[in-house]
């Protein structure tokens, strides 16, 4: 990457058991092993405050919240990452790998809680003005599948207590959002076993480096 350049903002999106964060760390090594500085962080998170603020939205003890607080939390945690982490290594040129970012809120509360895209976006636009990610790689998994496998995780977060329903939701607005910008998604098929879904990331990795490098999409752009 030339000078001066923007870093690179690579999302992982999927629903619960969708098996984006094993693919991250797959993919942090492949990058690392380029020698470009790479800041790997997660949402909600990724700063001491943000990471508090995640305590109190995943902690089960909670019970209800109502779906405006939840998000409110959630783009409290991201101003305080974009402004303290992502926006800074960005312009210094680093790549970011953020486990979970803004599509998350449209899936989870636009969707899941039915909050509608709308109060989503207004939000995205307010805090991150122009930023958007440059790829986000979907992992894409039945809610019934993905459910399962996050019971067998053993651990049960207050947003993994939903119904099978709410997962449903949030997995159609990913889809959705993939549908309407396919230059900025890519869907990866996460049913498989690690090995198989970790050969369509790297195909998938390798076809976006090589139209990033010829300029097919703008760098750092909506
Ligand atoms: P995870 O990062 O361990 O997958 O869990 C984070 C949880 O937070 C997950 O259930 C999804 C939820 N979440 C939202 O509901 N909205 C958001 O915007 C983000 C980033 C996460």
């Amino acid at each position: 990457m030339a000078a001066g350049q923007r870093g690179q903002f690579i999302t992982f999106e999927g629903i619960e058991g969708a098996g984006k964060s094993t693919q991250l760390e797959r993919l942090v090594d492949r990058v690392r092993a380029t020698g470009q500085e790479l800041l790997v962080t997660r949402e909600p998170g990724g700063t001491p405050l943000g990471e508090k603020l995640r305590g109190l939205l995943l902690d089960p003890s909670i019970g209800t919240m109502a779906a405006e607080t939840e998000l409110l939390l959630i783009f409290a945690a991201r101003a305080e990452h974009l402004r303290h982490c992502i926006e800074p290594a960005l312009a210094r040129g680093a790549w970011v790998f953020c486990d979970r970012f803004t599509d998350a809120s449209f899936a989870y509360q636009g969707a899941g809680r039915g909050l509608g895209a709308e109060k989503v976006a207004v939000l995205e636009d307010w805090l991150q003005g122009d930023l958007r990610p440059d790829l986000v790689l979907l992992f894409d998994v039945s809610a019934r599948l993905g459910l399962e496998r996050a019971v067998n995780r053993g651990k049960r977060d207050r947003m993994e207590s939903e119904d099978l329903a709410f997962f449903e939701r949030a997995r159609e607005a990913y889809l959705e959002r993939a549908r309407w910008q396919p230059e900025r998604y890519r869907v990866i098929d996460g049913s498989a076993d690690v090995a198989t879904v970790g050969v369509a990331v790297d195909e998938a990795w390798s076809e976006w480096l090589s139209r990033a490098a010829k300029g097919h999409r703008p760098l750092g752009g909506r």
